[in-house]
């Protein structure tokens, strides 16, 4: 890789930026993004090979929960620099032979990108050129309807994803935007979340009174319960 290259490899988008825009080939036909998935969700992952272990337990994982991810709103797209052939190979690899986890017959049906060029891997970080510079690391960007990033994770070579935590990372963000809270630490639907701090002194001793219908742990840190089939009612019907 030469240095402009080099130094596109390691440009990073940031959380609140508009998700650069592409096109690609990918194992569903040619895609455009992330015009194409405007007023969904998206996972945009990348992972470092076809035909290595922790990439196909990875895509088992993500294609057995495919139909959870597709009620709440949320597309699935892979990449690696592998070449389309070696895609589609190893997609039917994984269906005809693997059983993992007693998931087996697994069809990824969501879009795989070849990015032999690294030219997609570049513009999103996704080559990290002290783990490998001919791999791209395990990134996640999590995409929301208007195409803006909202959470950015990169894992190493060697450590597969929690899958149940990207689902939990879209349900947290939905609930953040349908009911204007934030979540604490290891939130799961159905669980307390935090509501916005008080805006002023008088509500800060409103809240502390404790007459309200909130828990506060002190004037700055409240909570208040959703509950969780109304949560999931209001995110699942988007
Ligand atoms: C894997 O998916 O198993 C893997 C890929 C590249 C480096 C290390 C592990």
């Amino acid at each position: 890789m030469d240095a402009q290259n080099m130094a596109e490899a390691v440009s990073m988008p940031r959380i609140g930026d508009k998700a650069p825009s592409f096109k690609a080939i990918t194992t569903q036909g040619e895609i455009n993004f992330p015009e194409q998935y405007s007023g969904s969700w998206v996972i945009l992952f990348s992972h470092p090979a076809d035909f290595t272990p922790v990439c196909t337990s990875e895509f088992i994982t993500f294609a057995s929960m495919a139909d959870r991810f597709s009620e709440a709103n949320c597309k699935l797209v892979g990449l690696s620099v592998d070449g389309l052939y070696s895609h589609i190979a190893w997609l039917r690899t994984i269906k005809e032979k693997i059983e993992y986890k007693g998931m087996k017959n697994i069809e990824i049906k969501f879009p795989l990108i070849e990015d032999i060029t690294m030219r997609i891997a570049g513009k999103y970080g996704m080559i990290q050129p002290n783990e490998s510079s001919t791999k791209a690391v395990r990134a996640v960007f999590v995409i929301d309807p208007e195409g803006i990033i909202r959470t950015i994770i990169y894992y190493p070579l060697s450590l597969g994803r929690n899958i149940d935590e990207l689902y939990r990372i879209i349900i947290a963000l939905q609930t953040s935007d349908a009911f204007s809270v934030s979540t604490p630490a290891n939130w799961q639907p159905g669980d307390e979340a935090i509501i916005p701090a008080a805006g002023s002194s008088e509500e800060a001793g409103k809240r502390m009174e404790g007459k309200q219908d909130m828990t506060c742990y002190d004037w700055f840190f409240c909570t208040k319960k959703i509950d969780k089939e109304k949560l999931m009612d209001t995110i699942l019907k988007k």
